[in-house]
């Protein structure tokens, strides 16, 4: 049986004030969530402690947004995996193409990252995705098949999760067609070894299409970006029918 993991990437917003602002709104909104849903908000560092400690004994999991492979080291502006699992952090994203992009992360650090990651018993969430211009020239495929190939060298499938974010439907209100994200998702499975791994659509999830993009059968839950930022949309959206 696959899980669902639904997961809010709040990216470079919220202070620690806003970050339990949104907390007390959000919390009395999944009551009746069902639980086989895993719900999980991936913050900036600065508000893991903070949320870690309101989390406690609730059914929301905490995830940070990038990890190093070293435990330790003069890696300056980075952040290493015993950091994070101190503050009961269990997942982290890992090769956003946020960090592709802006700054540089390549397959092999993602790979790295991953590995660490695992070591140190986080469940990564591993992003891959083509671009405007990779999809137009056909080479979407071809594309995700080399990330994937690359960023999963010597990775333990039984514990990942893998998000499918075309970097077109990223922040742009242009979501990928739920039917065509299925069909990705399902190629991407066909990549793996271990087909239980939970496979999440991201890019401009909002309430209003998440029900359509769940009914999707190779669908396993969404990454959310903006739409995760407010406690009543991203409640609706953990809400899916
Ligand atoms: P949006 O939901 O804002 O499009 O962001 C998606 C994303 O990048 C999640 O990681």
């Amino acid at each position: 049986m696959r899980r669902i993991v639904i997961a809010g990437n709040w990216k470079m917003y919220k202070t620690q004030a806003e970050a339990l602002e949104f907390l007390q709104g959000f919390i009395p909104l999944i009551s009746e969530t069902p639980e086989d849903r895993e719900v999980v908000l991936c913050v900036p560092f600065t508000a893991l402690v903070s949320l870690s400690q309101s989390l406690h004994g609730s059914r929301i999991r905490l995830g940070a947004q990038n990890v190093h492979w070293e435990k330790e080291g003069a890696y300056t502006g980075e952040i290493a995996a015993p950091m994070l699992t101190e503050v009961g952090v269990r997942y982290v994203i890992v090769g956003h193409s946020e960090r592709r992009q802006y700054f540089g992360e390549t397959d092999e650090t993602v790979n790295l990252r991953l590995k660490a990651a695992q070591a140190a018993e986080l469940t990564p969430i591993l992003c891959v995705g083509e671009t405007k211009q990779q999809r137009d020239a056909g080479e979407t495929e071809s594309v995700i098949f080399n990330q994937l190939a690359k960023d999963l060298v010597d990775v333990d499938q039984t514990n990942l999760i893998i998000a499918y974010e075309p970097i077109w439907a990223i922040g742009t209100g242009d979501t990928c067609e739920s039917v065509e994200a299925n069909r990705v998702i399902g190629l991407i499975r066909k990549q793996l070894t271990n087909p239980d791994v939970p496979i999440q659509y991201g890019g401009s999830v909002k309430p209003d299409n998440i029900d359509e993009i769940m009914a999707q059968p190779e669908i396993d839950g969404a990454l959310v970006g903006g739409a995760s930022l407010q406690p009543a949309s991203f409640a609706r959206i953990v809400n899916f029918q």
